[in-house]
Formats: C-alpha cells, sequence, structure tokens
C-alpha cells in the first residue's frame, strides 16, 4: 500500500493487516509498551471540514508513535486562497513524511496523491470515510472475534459512510444490508462494486434491512457541506431511525455503532445511544489504534 484514499482500493489483505496491525498498536498502547516507528517523521494534517476525532487521534497517534503532526487549516494554507493542490502536493512532499487530508471533493486527494511523492490519507471525503471503517470493522471484530459472515446494517444517508462500510464489509466477507430512501442511495461507484454480491442488500425497508443484523449502524443524516438541506433531509429520513423498534428485528444483544457526531432522536435516540455508549466510544477510541496502523504501514522506513 501507498496511500490510503479509498477502500476501494485496498484488497482484503491490506484491510486485514491494518485491522491486525491495530490490534497489536492498542495492546502495546494499553501495556505501556513503546513503539516509535516513526520517530523524526513529520504528518501534515490538512483540514477543510470540522474534525474533533480526527484531528486529536491523528495527532496524539503520530506523537505516541515517536513523530509530530502538523495541524494545517484550509484558512491558513494559500489552498484557502486558490493555491492548486497540485502544487501544494509537491511543495509539501519535500517538508513532511505524509499527508493526511480531509475535504470536500474525492479529486482533490487523488490529486495530492497523483502530484506529490509522499503517501496520502484520506481523513474523510464527501465520497469516503476510509479511516472511521477501519476503526468500525476493528470494533466489531474485537467484539465477535471475526468479521466473516456477520450481518452489517447501515441505516440512513447513503453518505461517505455508507460507502466505506459498503466495501470494507463485503471486503471482509461481512453480509452487508443498506436501508436509505430512493434518492440517497450510495455512490454509483461503489453501487457498481457491490451490486450482483450475493452478500448485498439494499432497500428503502428499515426493518427489512435490520432484520437479523448483528451489527445495525447509522450517522447524521445532513454530512458536513449539507447543511442548506437540513430540513428536506430531517423530512426525507423521518422513518430511518435507529430506536427500540428497528433493533427489535436485529437479532437480540446486537451491536450498535455510530461514527460520531451523533443527532440524538434524529438518526439514533438517546435512548439507544446511551445503551451502546461503551461501543460507540469504543469505535472512537479504536480511531486512534486503526489509524496508527495506517501511518505505520505507510511511512515507516521498510525493513526488507
Ligand atoms: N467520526 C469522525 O470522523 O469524527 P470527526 O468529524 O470529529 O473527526
Ligand atoms: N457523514 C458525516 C461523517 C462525519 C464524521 C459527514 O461527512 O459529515
Amino acid at each position: 500500500m501507498k496511500h490510503l484514499l479509498k477502500l476501494l482500493d485496498c484488497s482484503a489483505d491490506d484491510i486485514v493487516g491494518l485491522l491486525d496491525l491495530a490490534d497489536q498498536l492498542k495492546y502495546e498502547k494499553k501495556h505501556n509498551i513503546t513503539h516509535r516507528h516513526l520517530e523524526g517523521k513529520s504528518l501534515g494534517m490538512i483540514f477543510q471540514k470540522s474534525s474533533t476525532r480526527t484531528r486529536v487521534s491523528f495527532e496524539a497517534g503520530m506523537y505516541q508513535l515517536g513523530g509530530q503532526a502538523m495541524f494545517l487549516s484550509n484558512r491558513d494554507l494559500q489552498i484557502g486562497r486558490g493555491e492548486p493542490v497540485q502544487d501544494t502536493a509537491r511543495v509539501l512532499s519535500r517538508y513532511l513524511d505524509g499527508i493526511m487530508i480531509r475535504t470536500y471533493a474525492q479529486q482533490e486527494v487523488e490529486d495530492l496523491a497523483g502530484y506529490g511523492t509522499i503517501p496520502i490519507i484520506n481523513g474523510l471525503t464527501d465520497f469516503c470515510h476510509p479511516c472511521q471503517v477501519l476503526a468500525d470493522l476493528m470494533t466489531i471484530r474485537e467484539k465477535f472475534a471475526v468479521l466473516e459472515g456477520l450481518k452489517m446494517c447501515y441505516i440512513g444517508d447513503g453518505n461517505n459512510m455508507a460507502n466505506s462500510l459498503i466495501v470494507g464489509g463485503l471486503k471482509t466477507g461481512m453480509k452487508v444490508s443498506i436501508a436509505t430512501p430512493e434518492a440517497y442511495r450510495p455512490h454509483a461507484e461503489v453501487m457498481a462494486f457491490a451490486e450482483g454480491n450475493p452478500d448485498f442488500f439494499i432497500t428503502n425497508d428499515p426493518m427489512k434491512a435490520a432484520e437479523n443484523a448483528d451489527v445495525v449502524i447509522t450517522d447524521t443524516w445532513a454530512s458536513m457541506g449539507m447543511e442548506a438541506e437540513k430540513e428536506a433531509r430531517a423530512k426525507a429520513f423521518a422513518g430511518y431511525q435507529v430506536n427500540d423498534d428497528l433493533l427489535a428485528a436485529a437479532k437480540p444483544g446486537c451491536m450498535v455503532q455510530h461514527c460520531l457526531p451523533a443527532y440524538r432522536e434524529q438518526e439514533i435516540t438517546t435512548k439507544v445511544f446511551e445503551e451502546h455508549a461503551d461501543e460507540i466510544f469504543e469505535e472512537a477510541e479504536n480511531r486512534l489504534h486503526a489509524q496508527k496502523a495506517v501511518m505505520v504501514t505507510l511511512m515507516a522506513e521498510k525493513k526488507d
């Protein structure tokens, strides 16, 4: 692996390798075993959208690995005044050892990788959120010990999370069922990847999607950049809430995941959220471990 731009680019072995390393790094962290694999290295973190988890977990993770991370806000970079990403990539490649970028267009991330000479990590685009889904898969595997054969159900907007969950879930042998309104289906590229796979099911009926699910996942109805559509979306997604009725269709004791931030009484009830808070905050913690695995895999000196 040279970059983490989207899970569509990763093989099943790449994903499982990252999850295995993430488990090991988590174990080492819990047992105070230092792992300074990125001593002397620098990561630039370009943010064109807000973030709590991604920013803090990458920054803390890089520090724990012996390196340093630089927060580069769109407001301060020349990118914000129109300098092309192609030029930014070629300049930053001469200073840094890796770049994490959170932005709108997936093409911008692909361009950074195309023009730069250092590893690029996608920290969320409108198209996908690969780091989050690695953390989700890690959390699910911690609970069930396997991924293969488990049923993952995603309810709500066919957004960046839905796109990455479909790809990550199917690549690791999970059954993936999705419920979205007709007008909010996942991206066409992801639908093309998933369609025809007997493990993939998509419907506009949340109850049907949730049937017998081992894991139920949701996300905000209005992602970053879609604030103007908030009201229209609240109407369109009204029947797509993760609540007790929906969970009654899933397997008893099913797991609930939410990438956060969560909007209570919209995509998830406060009751379901609080009853599954341990799982949801473990998922948030696992961002740290999963991203450290990504950084070590992409940025550490290779020992042949
Ligand atoms: N889940 C997630 O990516 O959170 P932030 O937007 O806070 O980084
Ligand atoms: N779908 C959400 C995820 C936030 C982490 C968004 O893009 O805003």
